[in-house]
């Protein structure tokens, strides 16, 4: 017998490697891929290791999120090991995605409403002043088909914040978060986002005049701390006074933020992690939604903070690579995936892309956020060249996306197996 360095299941078009780690969610598939009478539905075969080096697609990580989508269409649960228990009603918050200045705008959130219904999903920020002063209808617009969707404000006028609060409700938004952790110069000369978090007590006198004026949750996302903090005494206290307020849940980056000397992109990265921190905090206030957010690099990772805390926040890990957000219904909420995969949510959002290109957009405006589509896969580099090339031309359509999808194809192993 063939010494066997990997298992490769074949279903259909899918193709599926598991690694020695994971022989046992290879096993796991096989049986939630039989029939009730017993007989398979797929076929197993030995391959050469080879076939499973090609690519980031065929990591062990992929490899069983694949096998986690099929057997959440064939089973309709899925079946993984170590998964927490989905609780009957779970948290609003369990799967967000982060507020990204530049990244999550509308064009962003209806792309990622395609790949999870249940993820909930962060505009991003925008100060009061912009909303008092600026173009509502395009600060503000939406689509309803991004629902749940919660606006993040920036600003530290709690008469300001509630106007805008107001304003936001009225639009249907189903949130509002003060940001409490931009560390930007832009944002220290106003004096709000993270600088905020030495300021507790007019952070909980901008959440009650929030809470005052909405009936929609009233959140904040905020660090454990800037500069010489101690992130015991500063996030405590900052929590104190927001939980006196009434705020609904608190999202914790769970790094400090060093006001000097450092860019906000370095502050997303420098500062360390702990973890910790977050779900002592949670432990502390058992009754307050606590939601972590840093560093979670895929669904995988995030899950394993669902057992303690309330909800995980995807920032950088799920705009890179939003393909991943196709685990968030099976994986964490026990329900299928909108779509089978990325090919078919990107023919789903033709549709919204004539829509818009009516509306005066540009294709690349919506295009620009497809880019991390496909890793690894072969063509990929072929699909973002075409995009980055033909969707900024004047008159670019819809086509533009099916010529560039086109360019993508099969993984050898898959035509291999056929
Ligand atoms: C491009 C970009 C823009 C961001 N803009 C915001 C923002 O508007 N409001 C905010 O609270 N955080 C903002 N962040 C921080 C993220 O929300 C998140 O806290 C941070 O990236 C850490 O999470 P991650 O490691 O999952 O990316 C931004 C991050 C990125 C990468």
């Amino acid at each position: 017998m063939l010494p066997v360095k990997c298992l490769v299941l074949a279903v259909d078009d899918f193709v599926l490697a598991f690694d020695d780690d994971l022989r046992q969610i290879g096993d796991t598939a096989v049986s939630a891929l039989s029939r009730p009478d017993g007989s398979h539905i797929g076929i197993i075969c030995a391959a050469p290791a080879s076939h499973c080096d090609a690519g980031p697609k065929h990591t062990p990580e992929n490899a069983k999120h694949t096998a986690i989508r099929i057997m959440t269409d064939v089973a309709g649960q899925p079946k993984t090991q170590g998964t927490p228990t989905i609780p009957a009603k779970p948290s609003p918050w369990r799967f967000c995605v982060a507020p990204m200045i530049d990244w999550s705008d509308r064009e962003c959130r209806f792309f990622h409403r395609l790949l999870s219904r249940r993820a909930r999903l962060y505009t991003e920020m925008i100060t009061t002043g912009a909303i008092i002063h600026g173009d509502r209808a395009r600060l503000l617009g939406y689509s309803r088909q991004e629902h749940p969707v919660a606006i993040q404000l920036g600003g530290n006028d709690p008469a300001a914040l509630a106007q805008c609060a107001r304003i936001c409700a009225d639009l249907g938004y189903d949130e509002v978060n003060l940001n409490v952790g931009c560390p930007s110069d832009r944002v220290q000369d106003g004096a709000f986002g993270a600088c905020l978090m030495r300021q507790p007590e007019l952070v909980g006198d901008c959440v009650a005049a929030m809470k005052a004026a909405v009936s929609i949750p009233v959140t904040v996302k905020c660090r454990i701390g800037v500069d010489d903090q101690d992130p015991e005494v500063a996030l405590e206290e900052l929590t104190r006074a927001v939980a006196a307020a009434g705020v609904d849940a608190l999202i914790v980056h769970a790094r400090k933020a060093w006001l000097q000397g450092l860019s906000p992109k370095e502050n997303r990265d420098i500062p360390p992690l702990d973890y910790d921190r977050v779900h002592r905090l949670k432990q502390t206030w058992p009754d307050l939604p606590v939601i972590l957010n840093g560093g979670l690099v895929s669904i995988d990772a995030a899950k394993t903070h669902l057992t303690g805390l309330d909800g995980v926040m995807l920032g950088r890990a799920a705009y890179q690579n939003p393909g991943q957000l196709l685990l968030v219904d099976p994986e964490l909420f026990g329900e299928a995936a909108p779509v089978a995969g990325e090919r078919d949510a990107l023919e789903a959002l033709l549709p919204y892309i004539d829509e818009r290109l009516e509306a005066g957009l540009r294709l690349s405006q919506i295009t620009r956020h497809l880019l991390g589509l496909f890793p690894g896969q072969p063509g990929a580099r072929a699909f973002r060249r075409h995009l980055a090339t033909h969707a900024t031309r004047p008159g670019a359509d819809r086509q533009v996306l099916i010529d560039a999808m086109n360019l993508v194809r099969p993984f050898p192993e898959r035509v291999a197996a056929q």
